[in-house]
């Protein structure tokens, strides 16, 4: 099998066997096949599509790059999630602790930073010494004794997604669905959890960009975990401004600590019950936590009693990071230089652009260009206004915070193109447009695993 041949054929708009995607994927991992081919096909890929099939195989193939891990004897039950990406979406590190505080045990695979969206991996390397790269072993030993682990992709865990995720981040072939369905649920199926929730987001600082869209691939990722015989649900949930305040590594894991003491943003804070509200019920499977409006409750109590805290400083301990950076956030890395960005107009705020406030926090160099760039953690913005809100001309809308002037000026240049504002009032965004939920869904004839 020539890999020229399966890229000439996805350029041509045909569908690849499930030899070709296997061989695509096994020889790629194996350091077979370059990355400007890999590129070429990811590409075309983008530009074509694929079929359920092909999607559903290109996902076996990409989770059976490495082990598949089997949680039963840690837990009999572990609950997962996973976002599809958006600005300033530091969930993961405030719902996971706080699921894990009911005493239900977490284990999640997560991913870097994708084009303009944070990747809650290199968020979690802010903090000194934590280690995202573990091994089977250390990810189930830390799975048993502290609850909680979080690990990136390893070269025993789903490692085709690991090398196609950098590819995609850095050849413009992140927004398409079936990478992302197959890049989402590879990682999901490897790791092992019986319930995984997805956060599929939506609109412009989203990859999705549409309901639709948005639907669309929810329900593409639904039911292949439903095949592979997990519950399932997805959230979808608008991604047009940015999530919380912070937008950048470091500011993002302060902003998560404090959300877990009870503070923090508002719309964070919602965010994070509902989506710990359907872990919460697929956790229970029926028998326990299946009111959503009780569950959301029992989260906001144990949010304000700081539940959280203790499994994320356990889970920071057991993979080495320096546990007194969450403890005092003023020791995390933080930059040099803070420039505050003000209103150019008097009224509502009618549009942050949360694509805009992504490239921007890129232009910091709080994400990646190319796939050798190194993240700087302290650099990023806080937005302190929301779609909706009455400002003056002059009123602090934005701190940026860089570490370097060339890149803060342009930053700037980027953030006067993400707001709108208008004489009249706005309306508020909403915060969920839906849910897809797996118990809709049966098994379809293409099994899977
Ligand atoms: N998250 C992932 O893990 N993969 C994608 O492709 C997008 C978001």
């Amino acid at each position: 099998m020539q890999m020229l041949n399966i890229i000439e054929k996805k350029r041509d708009g045909l569908p690849l066997d499930a030899d070709e995607i296997r061989f695509f994927i096994r020889e790629y991992t194996a350091g077979a096949i370059p990355d400007y081919q890999a590129a070429a096909l990811l590409m075309a890929i983008t530009l074509n599509g694929m079929t359920r099939a092909e999607t559903v195989q290109l996902t076996l193939a990409m989770a059976q790059s490495g082990d598949m891990l089997d949680l039963s004897d840690i837990s009999e039950y572990a609950v997962d999630k996973h976002s599809s990406g958006g600005v300033g979406d530091k969930t993961t590190l405030i719902v996971l602790p706080l699921v894990a505080s009911f005493g239900l045990p977490i284990a999640k695979m997560s991913g870097r930073g994708l084009g303009f969206g944070g990747g809650t991996v290199d968020k979690l390397e802010s903090i000194r010494g934590f280690a995202v790269n573990l091994s089977e072993s250390e990810f189930r030993r830390i799975a048993r004794e502290t609850g909680m682990v979080l690990a990136g992709q390893s070269k025993s865990l789903a490692p085709a997604d690991g090398l196609l995720y950098a590819l995609r981040d850095v050849t413009g072939t992140v927004p398409s669905q079936p990478l992302i369905a197959s890049s989402i649920m590879s990682k999901k199926l490897a790791a092992g959890a019986n319930g995984i929730v997805l956060d599929v987001k939506l609109g412009c600082g989203a990859f999705m960009k549409t309901l639709e869209s948005a639907r669309d691939l929810a329900r593409v990722m639904v039911q292949i975990g439903v095949d592979a015989g997990r519950d399932m649900a997805a959230l979808l949930s608008d991604m047009n401004q940015p999530l919380g305040v912070a937008v950048g590594n470091a500011l993002e894991v302060a902003e998560a600590v404090e959300t877990l003491q009870g503070g923090g943003p508002a719309d964070l804070r919602a965010h994070c019950i509902e989506v710990a509200a359907h872990m919460l019920r697929l956790a229970g499977r029926g028998r326990r936590y299946v009111d959503l409006a009780e569950n959301r409750e029992l989260l906001a109590q144990q949010l304000d009693a700081g539940a959280g805290m203790q499994p994320l400083l356990r889970m920071m301990a057991a993979q080495g990071g320096d546990v007194t950076q969450i403890q005092d956030a003023s020791r995390l890395p933080r930059a040099k230089l803070q420039e505050e960005f003000t209103a150019r107009e008097t009224g509502a705020v009618a549009a942050i652009y949360a694509d805009k406030v992504g490239w921007a926090a890129l232009a910091l160099g709080a994400g990646r260009a190319t796939k050798t760039d190194t993240i700087d953690h302290a650099v990023g913005i806080e937005v302190h206004v929301n779609v909706g809100d009455q400002v003056a001309a002059g009123d602090r809308l934005m701190t940026v915070h860089a570490n370097d002037e060339g890149k803060l000026a342009a930053a700037l240049t980027l953030l006067a193109e993400a707001l709108a504002y208008s004489a009249e009032p706005v309306a508020r965004l909403p915060l969920f447009h839906g849910v897809v939920d797996g118990a809709d869904f049966t098994t379809s004839p293409a099994t899977i695993v």
